[in-house]
């Protein structure tokens, strides 16, 4: 049984929940939360069940970073040897629609892994930024690539070199986020995203995820050709006879997965 995270396989149909529960410490990322984090995120992935994997924290946090604690005293060579970024490589591979739903503070490795995420849910509350520059680091955990193309360079650069956090507000307007919602309303605005995507094809969906990602790491005539061969490969399920019928004669599709 995982120790920092609280993980439900179907919190609603096809929908999985993950929780990051260290709230004492405002879900700070230890290296043992980010494993068992890994581990939850390959059994959802291979879970036939599982069509959308929401993350969240509680209402103070998403997670207030990478455990500082337990990086303090560490060498180069200490950091080199633990190596915690592999973890985070293999979250990276997960193939699932990953969706974030975010109340209070996404800071540091917190914001790294909320960009993780495919789709991010914010609350009116939700504080957001790559503050290591105020510890003598930097973000580590992909933060300067990521939130880069996400926002471009003239905000990364503020946010990551004076670690100012950006608001719910800001975050939307750069296009880092996708919603903004009352506290409340956050999980479950988070929920009818993860509902929406689950009612459609899970191998359409995987496609288009992969494609999408593949933006960020092709030049535009190599994603075309990856997007022109998953768009074929889409037919070769029977979703996309199941899509297509059901348009024609009319009805809500019932999508299998297969
Ligand atoms: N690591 C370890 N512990 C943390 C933590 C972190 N990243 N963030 C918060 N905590 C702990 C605090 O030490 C505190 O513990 P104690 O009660 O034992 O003292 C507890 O959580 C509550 O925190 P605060 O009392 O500081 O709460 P606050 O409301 O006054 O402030 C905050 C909230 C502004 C988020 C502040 O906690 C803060 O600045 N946290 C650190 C943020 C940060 O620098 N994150 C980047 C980490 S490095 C990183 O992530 C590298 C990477 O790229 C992978």
């Amino acid at each position: 049984m995982p120790e920092f995270i609280i993980v439900n396989p179907q919190a609603e149909k096809h929908i999985a929940l993950i929780q990051l529960n260290r709230s004492k410490e405002l879900n700070a990322l230890n290296l043992q939360l980010m494993q068992e984090l890994r581990d939850a995120l390959k059994e959802l992935d291979n879970n036939d069940e599982v069509r959308a994997i929401i993350i969240t924290g509680n209402e103070k946090a998403f997670a207030a970073g990478a455990d500082i604690k337990q990086m303090a005293g560490k060498s180069a060579i200490d950091m080199l040897n633990i190596d915690q970024f592999s973890t985070w490589d293999q979250i990276k591979k997960t193939k699932k629609p990953l969706i974030a739903a975010v109340c209070g503070f996404a800071l540091g490795g917190g914001c790294e892994l909320m960009m993780h995420c495919d789709l991010i849910v914010a609350s009116e509350t939700a504080r957001i930024g790559q503050p290591e520059i105020k510890i003598g680091v930097m973000p580590g955990a992909g933060g300067t690539q990521r939130l880069t193309r996400a926002v471009g360079k003239a905000l990364a650069m503020e946010v990551v070199l004076t670690g100012r956090f950006l608001t719910a507000e800001e975050a939307l307007k750069a296009g880092l986020i996708n919603k903004i919602v009352p506290n409340e309303m956050c999980l479950r605005e988070a929920f009818a995203l993860a509902k929406n995507i689950a009612a459609q094809s899970p191998v359409a969906v995987k496609l288009a995820k992969e494609a999408v990602l593949a933006a960020f790491n092709t030049s535009l005539d190599e994603g075309l050709i990856l997007e022109r061969k998953n768009f074929y490969l889409c037919f070769a399920s029977e979703d996309q006879k199941e899509g297509m019928n059901a348009f024609i004669e009319k009805r809500t599709p019932d999508f299998k997965g297969k």
